[in-house]
């Protein structure tokens, strides 16, 4: 085995780990936001949501590398691929949605940190928005697979 299809074999592993995680962590973050202000809740809410900032950013990191550092087809097949542009609206629409998320978690830890009282009456809301980010994250999956399978599939 070369160094290269050793690279290739670990980046797409780190990939597609990152889809248990991050999946099964958007989802905990929903359900912890949704039982708030429970205070168990919300340590679950926060554990989930440094989870999902760690999967985000093993996606990001390792989805690039694969893309556009000849990894795998090589940046040319990606961008000519309606199903990779499909993907990456809906990293955006993900990535838009997670704005307000962030900054409140942000903030919440920041409050925690402080020993002060957390506002939680955005929660059902923000627990929405993850419920949403849920469904984006598995549809994306689909879009991913028809990547990989090319134009003709
Ligand atoms: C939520 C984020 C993401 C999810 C859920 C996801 C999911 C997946 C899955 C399931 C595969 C395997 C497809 C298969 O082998 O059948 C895959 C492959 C791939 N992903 Fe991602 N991905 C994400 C983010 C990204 C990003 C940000 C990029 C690039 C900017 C990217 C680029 C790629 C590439 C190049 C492949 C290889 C496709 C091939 O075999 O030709 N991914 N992704």
């Amino acid at each position: 085995m070369t160094t290269l299809s050793l690279i290739r074999w670990l980046v797409a592993a780190i990939h597609l780990l990152a889809l248990g995680l991050g999946l099964g962590a958007i989802w905990s973050r929903r359900r912890a936001l949704k039982g708030l202000p429970d205070p168990k809740n919300l340590q679950r809410a926060i554990y989930a949501d440094t989870l999902w900032g760690i999967a985000a950013l093993l996606w990001i990191t390792t989805g690039l590398a694969r893309a556009f550092a000849g990894l795998e087809k090589g940046s040319a097949y990606y961008l000519a691929s309606n199903a990779f542009i499909l993907k990456m609206v809906l990293l955006g629409l993900v990535l838009l949605l997670e704005v307000w998320p962030m900054v409140t978690l942000i903030r919440w830890r920041i409050q925690i940190s402080r020993g002060e009282a957390i506002d939680t009456q955005n929660a059902k809301r923000l627990s929405l928005i993850s419920a949403v980010q849920t469904t984006l994250v598995v549809t994306m999956v689909f879009a991913a697979t028809a990547v990989a399978r090319g134009p003709a599939f």
